[in-house]
């Protein structure tokens, strides 16, 4: 199995990095106060892969969570294509990724809200290492 660790003290305000780990894309985005406020608002019983914000966390070293940073899989879950977001400058309609491949939308949680993606864009398993490094695997 592969490991990264990824100083997310690097990651923009607002932007993403881009990771390949054992060959696969994951995001590491840093979310600002409003894109976090967006993904707390949403009425979760109207998803369709009904997941909270917090779900797609992980606490870091205090216990807390981590609100500012989410990390999820790069991977569409359609067919696999890598969406477009921040780096890209083309956050989609929900304010998180675009899929250019068939049209799937994501939203700040990485949650599917529209096209043809059955589930969420996946967390993967990542322990903060310190305040500012994660490891993901
Ligand atoms: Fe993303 Fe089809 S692979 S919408």
């Amino acid at each position: 199995a592969s490991a990264l660790d990824v100083d997310i003290s690097k990651v923009p305000l607002g932007s993403e990095i881009r990771v390949l780990i054992g060959g696969k894309p994951f995001f590491i985005r840093h979310r600002t106060p409003a894109e976090i406020t967006a993904a707390e608002n949403v009425n979760v019983a109207t998803l369709r892969d009904p997941e909270t914000d917090d779900e797609r966390l992980r606490p870091m070293q205090d216990g807390k969570l981590n609100r500012a940073i989410l990390i999820t899989s790069g991977a569409c879950t359609h067919l696999g294509c890598v969406p477009v977001g921040p780096a890209q400058g083309n956050v989609g309609e929900y304010g998180g990724w675009y899929c250019p491949c068939h049209g799937s939308q994501y939203d700040t949680s990485g949650r599917i809200r529209k096209g043809p993606a059955p589930t969420n864009l996946p967390v993967p398993n990542y322990t903060y290492v310190s305040a500012t490094v994660v490891n993901i695997s």
